[in-house]
């Protein structure tokens, strides 16, 4: 089936990888890549680029009919930590844009979307270990508001109006291209910048705090996974929990201990404690297992060597 896609957020962390990732699938001409500015010249030069604000519903149709495009990928979020800075600006940027694709699709414009939830839908109140797919929910910072009341939409427009909409609960997402950007989890990316750039680094989390993490390989595999799978397997429609690895900052720093020796780790939290101290340290996505064959390749290892070696190697062809 001939696709005409397009990723809203392409210059972001996981946007960028998308983008990548479908223009080899179904070739460049296809895969269109939208975001607020020029913000990521590799993604802007890559492809068909165009200027879109998520925020507004006329920018996005604009580039809908202009391409024919016929499955939405939006990626544009602003994360948990820059949201407790900015709680409107979350709440207006991460509803506006959601609701637009949705109409839009509602409309018929386009026939398939994906939207990414979080493992911020959670809260304080949740059971941390194993997190189940349905459990209590009370998540406690404004973009875990903004990933559970999506949910709750996403949901009702497919029951309402048939809606393909489909959606992963990312955890943390680790990856050496495209640097994250607000979020609680960039410790687990930042740490293996310095530990190759300075051989040390400061940790924002506390030593044990243990978060649900995913090599962004297995992220984008899945998001993939999930958009390629017959709609009849697809039992939930809210948001499926996602797991691969979950660890401290102590542990990462261990692993990378390997590669680097010498590397040293300190701890100062701040305010991002209280946040990731909130969210579950594993996660139950048994129902993603079951319905689509999820299964993740990257433990904690495997991924420390990939992202030192990619690292290593993007720092030394910098330097020349
Ligand atoms: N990585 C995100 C964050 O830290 C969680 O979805 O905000």
């Amino acid at each position: 089936m001939s696709h005409k896609i397009l990723i809203i957020g392409a210059c972001g962390q996981i946007g960028s990888e998308l983008t990548y990732k479908l223009r080899n699938l179904y070739g460049k001409d296809n895969v269109v890549a939208s975001d607020i500015g020029y913000n990521n010249l590799e993604v802007v030069n890559s492809g068909i680029f165009e200027i879109v604000d998520a925020q507004d519903y006329a920018s996005v149709l604009t580039c809908v009919e202009k391409h024919k495009i016929d499955t939405i990928y939006l990626m544009a979020a602003m994360l948990s930590a820059t949201g407790e800075k900015y709680p409107m600006k979350a709440w207006h940027l991460n509803m506006d844009s959601l609701f637009h694709v949705l109409n839009l699709a509602k409309a018929k414009y386009v026939k398939k979307v994906f939207w990414p939830s979080s493992i911020a839908v959670f809260g304080p109140t949740t059971p941390k270990e194993n997190t189940p797919q349905h459990t209590v929910m009370e998540p406690s910072t404004v973009y875990g508001i903004t990933k559970q009341v999506g949910e709750r939409w996403c949901e009702y427009y497919f029951e309402k109006y048939g809606v393909d909409v489909r959606s992963i609960r990312y955890p943390g997402i680790i990856s050496w291209k495209t640097l994250p950007g607000g979020g609680t989890t960039d410790y687990a990316v930042e740490i293996y910048h310095k530990a190759i750039t300075d051989g040390t680094y400061e940790s924002f989390l506390s030593e044990n705090t243990e978060l649900p993490m995913m090599f962004m390989d297995d992220a984008i595999d899945a998001t993939l996974q999930l958009m390629d799978a017959p709609a009849e397997n697809i039992t939930i429609r809210s948001s499926y929990n996602l797991g691969a690895m979950s660890f401290t900052p102590k542990e990462i720093a261990q692993t990378i201990e390997k590669h680097i020796p010498g590397f040293n780790i300190t701890y100062n939290p701040d305010y991002r404690q209280n946040i990731a101290d909130s969210w579950p340290k594993s996660i139950d996505d048994s129902c993603a297992r079951n319905d689509w064959g999820w299964r993740h390749r990257f433990d904690l290892d495997k991924m420390s060597a990939e992202m030192i070696l990619q690292l290593q190697k993007k720092y030394a062809s910098e330097k020349k």
